[in-house]
């Protein structure tokens, strides 16, 4: 059974309406982050720019760096890909678009990072379809979302993802080894999980080739999904 069919038989529907409310709360945790720690790995809850690097290395796998291409970074924080970007491959054409559900953010990345060909928007979603999107840690942070309706939101994202993909997404989560690290971080909520259920969801709903990388020495997995729609 797809997860989208699991859920819609637990009440979906009612969890769909909490949608708003969940990315507020989503926004308002991630905007408080960073009005403390400012535009610093912390400032997106990483624990520091080696991690956030590693992240970035798995889920540009999913893009041939030998031709030019758009990319969506969905979830974009302050904007750190622009500088990885520029640090690890700087001949790289790239039609970057950064958006993020955080005003706080948006307007931290534009100060550091705005440029031709390098655009940030306020939004939930990819309002382009791009070569390919990416997103690095939206999966993780449930505040005050029950886990099944935080599931309908995940499935929700990540079809965001496939229709703002053309010929794939990457995106990474949080294994459940990782939960009890989590144990004193209430009330918000790590959501945890195991990869079998995305790839299902990936293959099965949304028509795309998973591959999954993990073993890159964290409690973390990436999905990269082909769509190969050009
Ligand atoms: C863990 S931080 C990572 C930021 C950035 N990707 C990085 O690695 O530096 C996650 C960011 O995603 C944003 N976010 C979470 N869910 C989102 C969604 N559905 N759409 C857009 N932004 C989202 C949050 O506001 C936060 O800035």
């Amino acid at each position: 059974m797809s997860i989208a069919a699991e859920t819609a038989g637990s009440g979906a529907e009612g969890d769909r309406a909490r949608f708003s409310d969940l990315y507020a709360n989503v926004e308002s945790y991630y905007s408080a982050r960073v009005a403390k720690h400012g535009a610093t790995p912390r400032g997106v809850d990483w624990s520091c720019q080696a991690t956030q690097d590693l992240r970035f290395v798995q889920l540009l796998k999913l893009c041939d760096f030998s031709a030019p291409f758009s990319l969506n970074d969905i979830g974009c924080g302050y904007g750190a890909l622009c500088a990885y970007l520029a640090r690890r491959h700087p001949q790289a054409a790239i039609d970057y678009l950064g958006i993020d559900l955080s005003l706080a953010m948006i307007s931290r990345a534009r100060r550091r990072f705005s440029a031709p060909g390098r655009r940030f928007k306020v939004g939930k979603a990819g309002p382009r379809r791009a070569t390919y999107s990416v997103a690095s840690g939206i999966m993780n942070v449930n505040v005050g979302g029950s886990r099944a309706s935080w599931e309908v939101l995940v499935a929700e994202m990540l079809a965001d993802l496939r229709r703002a993909s053309l010929r794939g997404f990457s995106v990474n989560f949080v294994t459940e080894a990782a939960a009890a690290a989590d144990a004193n971080a209430a009330p918000v909520q790590l959501y945890c999980t195991s990869p079998e259920p995305w790839i299902r969801y990936c293959e099965r709903d949304l028509g795309c080739a998973v591959e999954m990388i993990d073993g890159y020495g964290m409690n973390e997995f990436t999905l990269l999904a082909r769509c190969g729609d050009c």
